[in-house]
């Protein structure tokens, strides 16, 4: 009897605190009050001890009666705060889907890129594979085996990024003919381009610190420096139009023998004379040659038995040259106006 009116008192008291609760930060308070370490129903059953042994069952069957009640309703509120909850943070949060969106600015491919996809995709036609080398390079791969030994004078026309005695930000692709050759164990015939990142000390409106150069190089039984040509030429027309003229000057570059320097007819004014080929008609493209014997020794390769022909283009010029981009500078500066300019049909 008295066990029920204490519960009937305890169960009242509890539910007029509740009326009043608005955050879960209160209910919390409220449960200690109750079922906290001083709280009213804990106090209770620390009266256990007092109780006469007959009456402990009883008393201990009202204890856990009193302590599921109040724990019931101090839950079912919890869960009705829960819902409260959830509904404002989705009242506040809810996305008004009439309003316009934002126009996402479409990226645009970049010509440096437009130019190596061309001539992969015309090279690959070809029977070429596109190969890859490190941007760190070994003085070894980039210089000596390219017939470049320590102190050769070609090495003050490359100012090198050295990381340390032994090691530079590749100046020219041409490491990459050094690196298939030797890695090819078994010796057999290479077709290769190879398009990637250079880096040279210079700064200015037609030199960056890095730039991009395309190396091919093809090692054969019978390559002569006609088949250099007649690649030469297939490409030339290619990027830059089907009326392009190629011509060889004599030149020198220690990994070649001979060596050539490759120039177009003027794509702009078709070899009549203008600003872009200052008044020469011709345009100069690239450098190439014979693979010189002491590389293809270097590598592993018996000249006896093999020649070849390698070639080495920078992209940078090309695009500007074909684009009429003013400052090598607009290559690297990722402005989207520049960029935009190059998503016309005519490119
Ligand atoms: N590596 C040369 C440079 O960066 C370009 C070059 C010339 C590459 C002649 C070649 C070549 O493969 O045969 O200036």
């Amino acid at each position: 009897m008295e066990n029920d009116l204490q519960r009937k008192d305890i169960i009242e008291s509890l539910e007029n605190e509740l009326k009043n609760i608005k955050t879960k930060n209160d209910l919390a308070n409220i449960k200690a009050l109750y079922l906290g370490k001083n709280g009213l129903v804990t106090n209770l059953s620390l009266k256990m001890k007092e109780i006469p042994n007959e009456e402990k069952k009883e008393y201990g069957k009202f204890l856990n009666e009193i302590k599921n009640e109040v724990t019931l309703k101090l839950d079912l509120i919890y869960q009705e705060l829960d819902k409260k909850e959830l509904e404002e943070k989705l009242e506040s949060e809810s996305i008004d889907i009439t309003l316009p969106s934002k126009k996402i600015k479409n990226g645009t491919m970049h010509p440096f890129n437009k130019i190596v996809e061309e001539l992969e995709d015309l090279f690959v036609s070809m029977g070429y594979d596109v190969a890859d080398g490190p941007e760190l390079e070994t003085d070894e791969y980039c210089f000596q085996r390219l017939n470049i030994p320590l102190g050769h004078p070609v090495r003050d026309t490359q100012d090198s990024f050295y990381v340390n005695k032994d090691m530079l930000l590749r100046t020219q692709t041409s490491s990459v003919q050094a690196r298939t050759m030797e890695s090819n164990l078994e010796k057999k015939p290479i077709r290769i381009i190879c398009p990637g990142k250079t880096y040279r000390r210079d700064d200015d409106a037609t030199h960056s610190h890095q730039f991009g150069q395309v190396e091919g190089l093809v090692i054969d039984k019978n390559i002569t420096m006609a088949d250099l040509k007649g690649t030469l030429e297939i490409m030339a027309k290619k990027i830059l139009g089907e009326k392009t003229i190629v011509r060889f000057r004599p030149s020198y570059f220690p990994f070649t023998e001979p060596s050539v320097e490759v120039d177009v007819s003027c794509f702009k004014c078709g070899g009549k004379g203008c600003s872009l080929c200052k008044q020469t008609g011709w345009i100069e493209l690239l450098g190439a040659g014979m693979v010189h014997p002491n590389v293809l020794t270097a590598n592993g390769y018996n000249p006896k038995e093999y020649t070849g022909f390698a070639f080495g283009m920078g992209i940078d010029r090309l695009a500007m040259m074909k684009y009429g981009i003013p400052d090598i500078r607009y290559m690297y500066n990722n402005d989207i106006r520049f960029l935009n300019q190059f998503n016309r049909k005519e490119y």
